[in-house]
């Protein structure tokens, strides 16, 4: 038996129970993964909700979309993966059945990477989400390269963290949004070139300040909402990219009147291939060895506390950084 954190009706933190459930065993091209622990996402509260793209299967869903473990048990025909190893969950294809708030759970063995070496298993549980899609979206969709300009709005959250430290990896210049001038030091510190704040600062007047002039090369927008038309007035007017990963503000986004190319980014269109999955994971292995890349973490809850965790983050965090959830 295991303990699992599953939901019958969708609704506040408090729809979240532990409940024990017996261990499956994993089929062909599978592995049970013994978690330790899971990073808690914003899209966690929004299937818990019922307001995330895809509906929860309820009654009785499980939830969570990342976790990091030690493989437990494996599967016939799966190769390059044994008992004892430990490893990042990349994608859950179905949370509702395999979601990561677990003691275990079982995954396809393709959606299984290593665990980069000398992560402990907390930081490790803050790294796959933030930093594949803040990759994903500057780099495989955005074309980010050395000397762009790249401004990042909802920076302290855990994808505008990744994004700064991802921007300087490869010398871009990251610029960083937020609404709140008080966290100019803090984003400073983590690699932000220059900080924009909505209670200081004219976004587009200032980005054009910090560009010569020109405006930001890309634009990732975690936010959207009704500001996103000052924001991708803050693009390149000519040649300048907007990618939009998130929906902070849920309120709708006008369709922004200006000539610049817009992408929307959803990490699963790569974590879900194998191929893009080594480059995610190529990309971030590096970042973590040279000390590029260190995940930000807020607040470790332990996993009787999991309502808790949901309510921390309903509520809006303390401190930047993930969530994560010690099993
Ligand atoms: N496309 C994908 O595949 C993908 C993957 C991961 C996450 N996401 C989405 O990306 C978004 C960001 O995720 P995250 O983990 O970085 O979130 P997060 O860590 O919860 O972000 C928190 C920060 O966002 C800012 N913020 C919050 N509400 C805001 C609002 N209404 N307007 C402006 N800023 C706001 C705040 O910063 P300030 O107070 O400093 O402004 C806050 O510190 C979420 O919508 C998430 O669901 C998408």
């Amino acid at each position: 038996m295991a303990r699992v954190v599953v939901f019958d009706e969708t609704g506040g933190p408090d729809v979240l129970r532990i409940v024990d459930e017996p261990t499956a065993d994993p089929a062909a091209g599978e592995v049970r993964v013994r978690i330790e622990a899971f990073g808690v996402n914003p899209l966690d509260a929004m299937t818990r909700a019922g307001t995330a793209p895809l509906p929860p299967r309820l009654p009785h869903a499980r939830i969570g979309c990342e976790g990091t473990g030690v493989v437990d048990a494996v599967g016939p025909d799966v190769e390059g993966l044994q008992a004892g190893d430990p490893v990042l969950i990349t994608a859950v294809p179905d949370m509702a059945t395999g979601g990561t708030y677990a003691e275990y759970t079982v995954a396809p063995a393709s959606r299984v990477i290593p665990r980069p070496a000398g992560l402990t298993a907390t930081a490790a549980a803050a790294l796959w989400v933030s930093y594949s899609t803040a990759y994903g979206a500057l780099i495989e969709k955005a074309g980010m390269r050395p000397a762009d300009h790249v401004l990042i709005t909802a920076a302290s959250g855990t994808v505008g963290l990744a994004a700064i430290q991802i921007a300087n990896q490869i010398g871009a210049i990251p610029l960083a949004v937020t609404r709140d001038s008080a966290k100019e030091e803090a984003l400073l510190e983590a690699g932000a070139a220059a900080v924009i704040a909505g209670d200081r600062d004219d976004l587009v007047e200032t980005t054009r300040r910090l560009t010569g002039g020109a405006g930001a090369d890309i634009v990732l927008d975690s936010v959207m909402g009704p500001g996103m038309d000052e924001t991708a007035h803050a693009a390149r007017p000519v040649g300048g990219t907007l990618v939009t990963v998130g929906w902070l503000d849920p309120r709708p986004a006008p369709y922004p009147a200006v000539p610049i190319t817009m992408h929307r980014y959803m990490s699963f269109e790569h974590v879900l291939d194998s191929a893009a999955s080594r480059r995610i994971a190529a990309f971030l292995g590096a970042g973590l060895r040279t000390g590029a890349l260190r995940p930000t973490i807020d607040r470790v809850f332990a996993f009787d506390d999991v309502v808790e965790a949901h309510r921390y983050l309903d509520k809006g965090q303390d401190g930047p950084g993930k969530i994560v959830v010690a099993v």
